[in-house]
């Protein structure tokens, strides 16, 4: 079966074009990519920093897993068999051919999604070797550069990724977020996906917020003594230590 038919559509609400796991993703990374830059500055806050930042690391390990074993529009390979026409639409695109640029096959869209994608995979990663104490001085003020670097190169990439839907929305007179919120969309054609897997979701969901509680729980109180919870654990006293330590070098700062 060609991975690009669909299923007759089933409900008033419009053909189901995103599941919910695909929108729980998309609405976590989203609103952790939030709370990771705006705590990004913030002396004393370092350890949600860090939790914003390896929940984004865990949803985007999720995503990959539903793009290798998910339902087929889920999968990674029909984002890169979309890629595979690149360059015949940019030759349109060229031609100052303008639809090539307003449908949704607009293949920006998926470029650019792919590139967050890489580029989460990388802040998260710069991140996490910014906040070891494995390098020499010179070594860690590069790394540290470098995050930085890259957490501002992804707000950038947010920006036009956001630019972009609303562009495509204006130019067609057609609300395009508003799928990712409810999942439907009003557009002619049948279901993308055939089932929703709320319950993949609300586990997505419940992960996300145990991971931010323990980590709440064992975060170092303001005046530098552990939160109940955390006491006795020796894993509780590693990730206090942990916390503490960065938080102070950027005291330090
Ligand atoms: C208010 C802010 C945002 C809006 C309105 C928005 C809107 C959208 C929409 C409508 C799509 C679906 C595109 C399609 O038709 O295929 C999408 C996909 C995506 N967006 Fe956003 N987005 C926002 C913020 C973000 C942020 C902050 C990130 C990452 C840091 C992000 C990452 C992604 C990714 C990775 C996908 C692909 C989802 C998948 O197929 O699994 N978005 N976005
Ligand atoms: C995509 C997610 C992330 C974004 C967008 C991001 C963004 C940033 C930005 C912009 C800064 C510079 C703040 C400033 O000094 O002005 C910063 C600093 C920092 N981030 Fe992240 N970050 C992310 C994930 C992470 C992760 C996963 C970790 C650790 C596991 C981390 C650890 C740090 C540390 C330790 C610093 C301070 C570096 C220093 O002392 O200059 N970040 N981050």
């Amino acid at each position: 079966m060609d991975v690009t038919e669909t299923m007759p559509s089933s409900a008033p609400g419009g053909r189901r074009t995103f599941d919910a796991p695909t929108r729980a993703f998309h609405w976590l990374l989203a609103a952790c990519f939030a709370g990771a830059y705006a705590t990004s500055d913030a002396d004393g806050w370092r350890w949600l920093h860090v939790t914003f930042g390896y929940t984004m690391a865990g949803l985007l390990t999720w995503r990959v897993l539903w793009g290798l074993v998910g339902p087929r529009h889920a999968r990674l390979s029909v984002m890169v068999r979309k890629l595979q026409g690149l360059p015949a639409w940019s030759r349109a695109v060229r031609q100052g051919q303008w639809p090539a640029l307003r449908s949704t096959h607009n293949l920006m869209l998926p470029l650019g999604v792919m590139f967050l994608m890489l580029m989460v995979l990388v802040t998260t990663a710069s991140g996490y070797l910014a906040y070891q104490d494995w390098f020499g001085e010179l070594f860690e003020d590069l790394v540290e550069e470098a995050h930085e670097l890259l957490g501002n190169a992804l707000l950038v990439l947010v920006l036009g990724h956001i630019a972009l839907m609303l562009w495509i929305s204006l130019a067609r007179r057609q609300n395009h977020v508003w799928p990712m919120v409810t999942g439907r969309s009003k557009t002619p054609g049948g279901d993308v996906f055939k089932r929703n897997h709320a319950w993949l979701a609300v586990l997505m969901c419940a992960a996300a917020l145990a991971f931010g509680l323990y980590q709440w729980q064992t975060a170092p109180a303001p005046d530098g003594a552990q939160r109940s919870g955390a006491t006795g654990s020796a894993d509780a006293e590693h990730e206090a230590g942990e916390h503490g330590r960065r938080g102070s070098d950027d005291d330090a700062h």
